[in-house]
């Protein structure tokens, strides 16, 4: 049995040897990966462990976890946003199609939810790491939406928040002081700010805080 084991292990490896590495760039990895200069940089910036849960809110079409994936193993990831004409299983399931071209099998399992404009409907006490990737300004009711997901997260659980300045006039831009405020004030302390204009952005920063 072990020695079978072994030699799954060994033939997955082997498998993954002989497909191509893609280019780090939002093509492959989403738009998250406009945030950071290389893939050391994000895997620093995250340090995903295996088995752990992690969700992104506000995923769009989830694209940014398949590309999460190519670089983890063994995470459990809940997709996650209120419009079911980028999220859905169907769509999903083409772009999952498409990243196996460089990894194959995906390690990671991957749950799609649909939230509502002022909840996640994520289970409670259910994630180790939330990731909101361009997502933060888009929140209509943020007082709501902070609460809620402080309640997902696991005592110790992180947030992860990713901005940049967005260009559309409806929507509304918020600096890294205004941002740090107001998580804050909804019970996570401040671990690290960082991040530099990269990639065409403008006023790019990345937060981490932890759920007090
Ligand atoms: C600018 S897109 C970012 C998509 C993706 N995270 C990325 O990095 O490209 C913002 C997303 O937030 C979603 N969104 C807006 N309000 C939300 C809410 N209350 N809960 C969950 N998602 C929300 C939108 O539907 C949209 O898909």
């Amino acid at each position: 049995m072990k020695l079978l084991f072994t030699i799954s292990l060994a033939l997955f490896g082997l498998a993954n040897y002989f497909l191509p590495e893609p280019e780090f760039s939002y093509k492959i990895y989403g738009n998250m990966a406009n945030f950071f200069e290389s893939k050391n940089d994000l895997l620093d910036f995250f340090e995903f462990n295996k088995g752990e849960t992690v969700a992104e809110v506000g995923t769009g079409d989830g694209k940014n976890l398949l590309g999460l994936s190519l670089l983890t193993d063994s995470i459990k990831f809940y997709a996650q946003d209120i419009n079911t004409k980028t999220l859905n299983q169907n769509h999903f399931d083409k772009l999952k199609a498409k990243i196996k071209k460089y990894k194959d099998p995906l390690t990671n399992t991957f749950e799609l939810v649909t939230g509502e404009e002022k909840r996640s409907l994520l289970p409670d006490n259910s994630c180790d790491k939330i990731i909101l990737s361009a997502t933060f300004h888009e929140f209509t009711y943020m007082n709501e939406m902070m609460a809620d997901l402080y309640k997902k997260l696991k005592p110790g659980g992180k947030l992860y928040v990713l901005e940049s300045v967005c260009f559309s006039k409806t929507h509304k831009n918020y600096s890294a002081e205004d941002a740090i405020q107001i998580i804050q004030a909804h019970g996570f302390n401040l671990l690290k700010k960082d991040g530099k204009d990269i990639n065409g952005a403008k006023g790019l920063y990345r937060l981490v805080f932890v759920k007090k």
